[in-house]
């Protein structure tokens, strides 16, 4: 079996949902402390399936994962768990340091622990694959060419920070202790399971609710889009092929500014939902102080993975963006679920800061 960590969030639910339909998958178990960004209603068709055993529980609780390893003897670690939201990390960097670097600390220790003791078979055959994000190589100029994994780290926000302090603690763990530890770094995801707080989901909500679609700055800040399923797959193939020590960017080749991803958005809603008085949901659109420390533009050389372990995405962002307001549009109980009283006062607080 695997141990997945965060995998009531978004991208550990889809990692889940996607590993298990798979009749012949092996069992999950699920780590996940259940933070605002967790929700058990993303794994509720999971509920009767004995191959998930979720386990309420943080990566930094070293008796709880000790005790996770040696029952259940995972073949692999998958580490997904961590505070993702760049905003709420210039809001309050603490949780950020304490779960992406102290929980990635405790969870490295905790395998090695239990990898050391293994037999030899399972010794050589344990893996750690750690994900993590392009925001460790920092921000690019506009005719600069994309991230490789050569790249050189320079991280800008206290998000960022602590997600390239974890890399290199994977990174020393495998060079000083032989940690079979493999590191992904991908773009920007959206689709399905999405916590409202990132910029699609959110300005699905907001238009559906007739709320002002909020853009930082000036709009022009560049991100490369990459369905969530196929950064999922792309996981499955490093754990499957993967050479030990090495880190992967992940990426779809889709880079987009902001304003044309939220544009983009707004016309399919006007041809899949119109709205009722005739006006398209472009004129929600508001543009509000930008972000500190905003990172203009972030790109992705995927050359390597593809190249090495034969991955391309399936998804090109404008199949990927119908799914994904399909998918919001149908499943607006979910939404509920999540925008519940400490949603509304996350945005309350976020965007008065960002007063226009
Ligand atoms: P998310 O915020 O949606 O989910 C994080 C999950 O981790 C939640 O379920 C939360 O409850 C859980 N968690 C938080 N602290 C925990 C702890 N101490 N112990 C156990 N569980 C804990 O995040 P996401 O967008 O799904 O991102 C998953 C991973 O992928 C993160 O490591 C993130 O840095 C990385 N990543 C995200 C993106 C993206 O675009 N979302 C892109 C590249 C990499
Ligand atoms: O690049 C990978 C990273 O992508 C992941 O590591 C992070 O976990 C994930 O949150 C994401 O970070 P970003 O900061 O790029 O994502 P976010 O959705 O917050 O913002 C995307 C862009 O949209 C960014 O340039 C900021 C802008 N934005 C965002 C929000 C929430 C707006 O203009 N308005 C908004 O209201």
């Amino acid at each position: 079996m695997i141990l997945v960590t965060g995998g009531a969030g978004f991208i550990g639910g889809n990692f889940v949902l996607g590993w298990l339909s798979n009749a012949n998958a092996e069992e999950v178990i699920n780590l996940d402390s259940l933070t605002y960004a967790g929700n058990l209603e993303t794994l509720a068709s999971l509920q009767n399936d004995d191959r998930h055993i979720f386990v309420k529980g943080s990566i930094g609780d070293a008796e709880l994962v000790t005790r996770l390893l040696n029952q259940y003897q995972p073949r692999a670690i998958l580490h997904f768990a961590a505070e993702s939201h760049v905003d709420r990390s210039i809001h309050g960097p603490a949780d950020f340091i304490q779960t992406n670097i102290v929980g990635t600390f405790n969870l490295l220790e905790c395998a090695r622990n239990y990898w050391s003791n293994l037999a030899p078979e399972k010794k050589q055959a344990f893996r750690f694959l750690h994900v993590s994000t392009d925001e460790v190589y920092g921000t690019l100029e506009s005719k600069e060419p994309a991230f490789k994994e050569t790249n050189p780290y320079e991280p800008n926000s206290p998000y960022a920070a602590s997600k390239a302090a974890s890399d290199h603690l994977v990174r020393a763990w495998f060079h000083t202790y032989g940690l079979p530890v493999i590191t992904t770094n991908c773009s920007n995801n959206y689709g399905p399971y999405q916590f409202p707080e990132k910029l699609i989901p959110l300005v699905i909500h907001h238009a559906l609710h007739n709320k002002e679609l909020p853009i930082y700055g000036d709009g022009q800040q560049v991100r490369d889009w990459l369905f969530v399923e196929d950064h999922c797959l792309a996981i499955q193939r490093v754990l499957e092929k993967g050479r030990l020590g090495e880190t992967y960017n992940i990426g779809g080749w889709n880079e987009k500014a902001n304003i044309d991803v939220v544009k983009t958005i707004c016309a399919m809603l006007d041809s899949i939902q119109p709205k009722g008085n005739g006006k398209s949901y472009a004129e929600q659109i508001t543009f509000v102080k930008d972000r500190p420390g905003h990172d203009r533009r972030y790109a992705i050389d995927a050359s390597k993975i593809e190249k090495e372990l034969a991955w391309k995405p399936l998804e090109t962002f404008e199949s990927g963006i119908r799914k994904t307001i399909e998918w919001y549009l149908t499943h607006q109980q979910w939404v509920s679920g999540v925008t519940s009283g400490s949603y509304r006062d996350w945005v309350s607080k976020q965007y008065s800061a960002h007063g226009k």
